[in-house]
């Protein structure tokens, strides 16, 4: 058995694992013990990086014997059966005090399982978001973990250590006990699928109103990557339009399929919304926009139904294209808005203490959606740290002042050209929704009273109430049914 050497240890060496297990090795103080199932993987990562020191292990009892105490393990394997039978080997080998950290992607109700079931044990388990892909796992991602806070003790100082540094800010928080890192995780995931979908509907009004190239547009995103929409999805976006085919000399983005992909996170963060009952309307478009995109055969028969009879066609094109920025501005703030309302009914329903000023600013580099603007959100919950709704704080509020007269024109355009802008008019349409005096929310407890006896409650006085509809239509007072 090797002698105890190594201050932490990394399990599953696939592409995200070796960068990690890098990562810390590259690190002051960090000697990095290593294990993959396929013992080829273990030597192949040695063998490429003798700098690393790495401590290579054959097996799950020689893994535990090569870590000092607290021994400490990050997983990063395949997620679902295979995270749970990598947890199960540690937890034969290590012991009480022990940590155990799943860092893959997995759904927070799992880590919710796995974490009560391995306390049981003694030993700790962490669930930890890691998000900025293979790069971020390398150089510093942006790094979400739950579990325990005795875990946090040891875990802690490595983490910091890895993670990727904004503003002079290790991009790690404790974000609260055991499935909350990897709910977080999830609803990053999920805005990251609204910013993108509002990225793409941006970049198909211009491209469709205006007849610009994709590399004009290029130029219209590195523009406003210098203003207040600066982030990592529209640098890239400029990027990926600049882009020319090399074996046919188009664009790339008019040679590559148009269906989206999906690995499900949105998805989670779709379902989870709904049974928490918060509209995260923004992602769900963002989501239902993917599943549209990757039904050809549908949308084969569907390309005969009609569209509007006139050409689309942008008047003054320098004045849509600034109605699309803020649109987008405007957009955006909504759909992050709805995630940190997703977050905030999440820790209530689980019992966890969230700082959500502290996921803004730990979003802000390492990870898909670091952008400037998260310190603005960071600032409005400084200010007010149990603000009911972000887009109420002073700067939003503000920039959805200045911005609402383009949005509407935006949504209008696109409704006119027939041009699908599903994450945009989701958006206006829950900003309407959510400053509305009275909604027709008043007509449907109508309806519900009417065919359900669901009961509803006046405004001019305490009580619930129910109208015989099928007898004289008098009102009567009721118990509340909902
Ligand atoms: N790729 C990304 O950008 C990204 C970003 C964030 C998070 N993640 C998450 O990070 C984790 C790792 O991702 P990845 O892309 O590096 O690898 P992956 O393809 O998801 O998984 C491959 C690794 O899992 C191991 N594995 C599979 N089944 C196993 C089992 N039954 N027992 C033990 N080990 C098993 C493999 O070992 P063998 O070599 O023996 O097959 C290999 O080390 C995943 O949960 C992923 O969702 C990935």
């Amino acid at each position: 058995m090797p002698e105890a050497s190594a201050n932490i240890g990394v399990v599953g060496l696939a592409v995200m694992g070796s960068n990690l297990a890098r990562n810390l090795a590259s690190r002051e103080g960090n000697t990095v013990a290593i294990f993959n199932r396929s013992h080829a993987k273990t030597e192949a990562l040695l063998a490429e990086h003798p700098e690393a020191g790495f401590v290579p292990t054959a097996s799950y009892a020689e893994f535990a014997a090569s870590l000092q105490k607290p021994r400490t393990a990050i997983i990063m394997v395949k997620a679902g059966v295979p995270t749970d039978a990598v947890i199960q080997s540690l937890v034969d080998v290590f012991e009480p005090g022990d940590i155990i950290v799943d860092g893959g992607n997995a759904y927070f109700p799992d880590t919710i399982r796995r974490e009560k079931a391995v306390r049981e044990t003694g030993i700790n388990f962490v669930g930890a978001g890691i998000s900025g892909g293979e790069e971020g796992a390398l150089l510093g991602p942006s790094i979400m973990p739950g579990g325990s806070d005795e875990s946090w003790v040891t875990l802690g100082p490595i983490l910091r250590s890895i993670a990727a540094i904004a503003e002079g800010e290790p991009c790690v928080t404790h974000v609260g006990h055991d499935g909350a890192g990897h709910f977080v995780k999830m609803v990053h995931n999920g805005i990251e699928y609204a910013d993108m979908q509002l990225i793409a509907e941006a970049y198909d009004l211009i491209r469709r109103g205006t007849g610009k190239t994709p590399a004009e547009i290029a130029d219209i995103f590195a523009e406003w990557n210098r203003g207040e929409l600066e982030s990592y999805l529209i640098e890239i976006t400029a990027e990926v339009l600049r882009q020319i085919d090399a074996e046919t000399g188009q664009p790339l983005v008019d040679i590559i399929v148009d269906q989206a992909g999906a690995k499900g996170t949105g998805a989670w963060t779709v379902q989870t919304a709904l049974a928490l009952g918060v509209p995260v309307s923004g992602i769900a478009e963002a989501t239902f926009a993917r599943s549209l995109s990757s039904h050809p055969e549908q949308r084969a028969v569907a390309a005969g139904l009609p569209g509007p009879e006139d050409e689309f066609e942008v008047e003054d094109t320098d004045a849509f294209i600034e109605d699309v920025r803020l649109a987008l501005f405007a957009s955006k703030i909504v759909a992050y808005s709805q995630g940190f309302d997703e977050i905030r009914a999440g820790a209530a329903e689980y019992d966890w203490q969230i700082d959500l000023g502290a996921i803004s600013k730990i979003w802000r580099g390492g990870c898909i959606i670091r952008a400037q603007f998260l310190n603005r959100i960071a600032d409005a919950y400084a200010a007010e740290p149990e603000l009911p709704a972000l887009l109420t704080a002073p700067y939003f509020a503000d920039a959805l002042s200045r911005g609402q007269a383009a949005w509407r024109r935006v949504v209008i355009a696109a409704a006119q050209a027939g041009i699908p802008a599903p994450a945009f008019s989701s958006s206006l349409s829950y900003y309407d929704g959510i400053r509305a005096e009275r909604l027709p929310a008043a007509l449907v407890q109508g309806q519900r009273d009417f065919f359900g006896a669901h009961t509803y409650k006046r405004i001019d006085k305490e009580g619930t109430f129910h109208t015989l509809w099928s007898g004289d239509r008098t009102e009567i007072e009721a118990e509340d049914t909902h």
